[in-house]
């Protein structure tokens, strides 16, 4: 029987980017009846909105196409590293965060760009669509829910398919 797979994904506030990635990849892992296979959770770099449901813009574009986005936003700890088997950044500035955290090479091989796994997306960081307007957060569910696709085959062994 496969291992658990530990997931972690990552923003700056944890209250946008990456609660979606989160509630994505939680409903793709149970719609295929793999919730049993997985543990998935989301951090942000800052503390800045501890304790907060995500960003409203955020949950509402979430519910028309049918995620619910529940997680309360929490800071990026070292213990993190150990806690999970992969840790997926949002931008380079998340990603630069993260990996001065990192105390060797297996902390260090455990952090990806998201960005890898949009293979039909230019973007190589998942834009902060914060300060935006609309069609950002629209945008930023677009990419999340190409690349948790495609994640999701790679973890699920049907083989390498990132960028
Ligand atoms: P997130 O977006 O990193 O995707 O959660 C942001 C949320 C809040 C802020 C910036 C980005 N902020 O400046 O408070």
């Amino acid at each position: 029987m496969a291992s658990m797979k530990r997931l972690l994904f990552v923003c700056l506030g944890n209250i946008c980017r990456s609660p979606a990635a989160h509630a994505i990849m939680e409903k793709g892992v149970k719609d295929r009846g793999l919730d049993h296979r997985f543990f998935i959770d989301s951090a942000g770099t800052s503390g800045w909105h501890q304790g907060k449901l995500p960003d409203s813009r955020m949950r509402a574009h979430g519910l028309k196409r049918g995620f619910e986005l529940t997680s309360l936003s929490r800071p990026f700890v070292p213990e993190d590293f150990e806690k999970f088997d992969h840790i997926y950044c949002m931008d380079r500035s998340n990603l630069q965060n993260v990996l001065a955290l990192t105390r060797d090479e297996t902390q260090k091989s455990k952090v990806r760009l998201m960005c890898e796994y949009a293979k039909n997306f230019p973007d190589e960081e998942v834009p902060d669509p914060y300060h935006g307007s609309d069609d950002g957060f629209k945008y930023v569910f677009d990419l999340l829910e190409e690349a948790c696709e495609e994640l999701l085959k790679e973890l699920t062994s049907e083989g390498p398919s990132s960028k």
